[in-house]
């Protein structure tokens, strides 16, 4: 496990979902925008389809990002198919969106549903990926489960607000990385996780002044639908 903080000075950029803002999210062009803009990583949000396979979309119905209706987990792959997540973008397939990063960027792969956690890493595996990958979710027990099957994993705990003992969690969690909503992170919380020797990002932050009251804060990364400004 993994436990040093990136030597930066710069806090890395990180696209969210769609980089920059223009390309549709979660589609390969918009991590095809995130290379052409430099950023480190990418974040994208995982879910299962009906008939198994593990796909980036952000919501559990795909009605607010394309041109159809239903929840992703009770539609299969090829319907999904049919649907235009934007600009006439497909719904990427997980081994479709790590074959047009490897190498290039390195991802933040959000666990969006449960029960995917062994699926994703040993798609990971096998795609023989290169570069940084960090696993991250809101949903706990799917960190766990991550763990389990990868102890060398990088993995991030997504807070909304954090817990009384945030360190606490984290090492529950045997996580590398906290990411923080960012207009809960403050200098004394971000001090007591880096001497925790937690990596520390935080979510999603667009506006110039929150961009430099992070930079401020001394975080580790930004994760931004603009990351551009960065
Ligand atoms: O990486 C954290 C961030 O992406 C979580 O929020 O709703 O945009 O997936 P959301
Ligand atoms: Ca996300």
């Amino acid at each position: 496990m993994t436990k040093e903080r990136p030597p930066k000075k710069e806090a890395l950029r990180i696209g969210h979902r769609g980089a920059c803002g223009h390309a549709p999210e979660n589609t390969l062009r918009s991590i095809a925008q995130a290379v052409a803009l430099g950023c480190d990583l990418i974040e994208v949000d995982v879910q299962r389809t009906k008939d198994g396979h593990l796909v980036l979309i952000h919501d559990a119905r795909v009605d607010r990002t394309t041109n159809g209706k239903g929840l992703v987990a009770e539609m299969n792959l090829e319907d999904l198919r049919k649907l235009d997540a934007g600009g006439g973008q497909k719904i990427p397939t997980l081994e479709e969106a790590l074959e047009a990063a490897t190498g290039r960027i390195g991802l933040i792969l959000e666990v969006k549903a449960e029960g995917l956690a062994y699926d994703l890493c040993s798609i990971v595996r096998a795609s023989g990926f290169t570069g940084p990958i960090l696993f991250a979710s809101f949903l706990h027990d799917e960190l766990q489960h991550l763990r389990r099957a990868d102890p060398e994993a990088r993995i991030m705990v997504l807070l909304k607000r954090p817990p009384k003992d945030p360190t606490a969690e984290a090492a529950r969690l045997q996580a590398t990385h906290v990411g923080l909503r960012f207009d809960t992170a403050t200098k004394p919380l971000v001090t007591t996780l880096h001497k925790a020797r937690l990596t520390v990002f935080v979510y999603t932050v667009n506006k110039p002044k929150d961009i430099q009251r992070m930079r401020a804060l001394g975080v580790d990364g930004i994760i931004s639908d603009y990351p551009d400004r960065i």
